[in-house]
């Protein structure tokens, strides 16, 4: 019987230097994991990196920070290939890479629209791609999208139609891997309390969010908290490896399919 347990396995979190990334690693860490590798992508993300690294190594795990551009193929091959030779083939592999844009569609630049294409989607297809090629048998696969995808609003064409071909590629990677026993899910978030989310909003749009009565059936804030998702997150990476093909939005009530 495969084991489904996070005991023991190596993880690898694309993004995992800060905000969503970096709980899921702290966490999968706690949760026994033997290693995990933290991908970063700014220089600016360095020292969020060594951070995150010592305290999974604080944790019991060991950890390792690999910096990259995740935005072509050969890129995405390198750090699965460098993850390998530093900690092993990672038995779980998720995807928390992405960059908003919320503006009018008639204003959208083609250089706006190949970066959302390339940071959210191309950059999320080829590590698929190099998951399905790395992970161990019976490993999980986990990659992030937006609860947009559920949505019927204005200015995030680029974004969430960027996100929205990622929930196809699930579903292909899902069937593909699934005869090694492997399960491959999307999580899409509600507009989360990181700062991702704020540049791309106005003060305005930030205090609608907040707004409980009109985002949330729960009288909270609209906004959904990193640590509402890990939860999830850390469940279909383990004894929730029966969800596969899925994409499970995580918002509160904030959009639903
Ligand atoms: N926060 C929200 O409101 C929200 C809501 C729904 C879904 N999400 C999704 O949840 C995920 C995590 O978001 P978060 O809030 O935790 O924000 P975040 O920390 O900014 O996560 C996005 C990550 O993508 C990385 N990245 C951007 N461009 C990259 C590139 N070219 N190559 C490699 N990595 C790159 C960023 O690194 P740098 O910062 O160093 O560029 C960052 O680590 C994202 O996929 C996002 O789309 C976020």
């Amino acid at each position: 019987m495969a084991d489904h347990s996070i005991q023991g396995k190596v993880a690898l979190i694309a993004g995992g230097a800060k905000n969503l990334g970096a709980l899921i690693a702290r966490d999968l860490a706690r949760q026994g994991a033997r290693a995990v590798a933290v991908h970063y992508h700014s220089a600016s993300a360095q020292a969020d990196a060594d951070a995150t690294v010592a305290a999974i190594e604080a944790a019991g795990a060991r950890a390792v920070a690999l910096r990259g551009d995740l935005t072509t193929a050969g890129a995405v091959e390198k750090l699965f290939a460098d993850t390998a030779a530093a900690v092993g083939r990672p038995d779980i592999a998720i995807n928390t890479v992405g960059k908003v844009l919320k503006k009018p569609l008639a204003e959208i630049s083609e250089a706006e629209y190949d970066e959302m294409a390339a940071v959210n989607s191309k950059s999320a297809f080829f590590f698929l791609k190099e998951a399905g090629r790395h992970v161990n048998d019976n490993g999980k696969i986990c990659t992030l999208v937006t609860s947009l995808l559920g949505a019927f609003t204005p200015f995030y064409a680029a974004y969430a139609g960027a996100k929205a071909p990622v929930e196809h590629y699930t579903r292909a990677a899902a069937k593909e891997f699934g005869a090694r026993g492997i399960s491959v899910t999307a999580v899409g978030p509600g507009p989360m309390d990181t700062p991702f989310f704020y540049p791309a909003e106005g003060a305005d749009a930030v205090a609608y969010h907040r707004t409980a009565a009109a985002l949330s059936p729960f009288s909270r804030t609209g906004l959904t908290d990193i640590e509402d998702v890990v939860p999830f997150i850390r469940h279909l990476v383990s004894d929730g490896w029966w969800i596969t093909g899925q994409t499970i939005l995580i918002n509160g009530g904030y959009t639903t399919k």
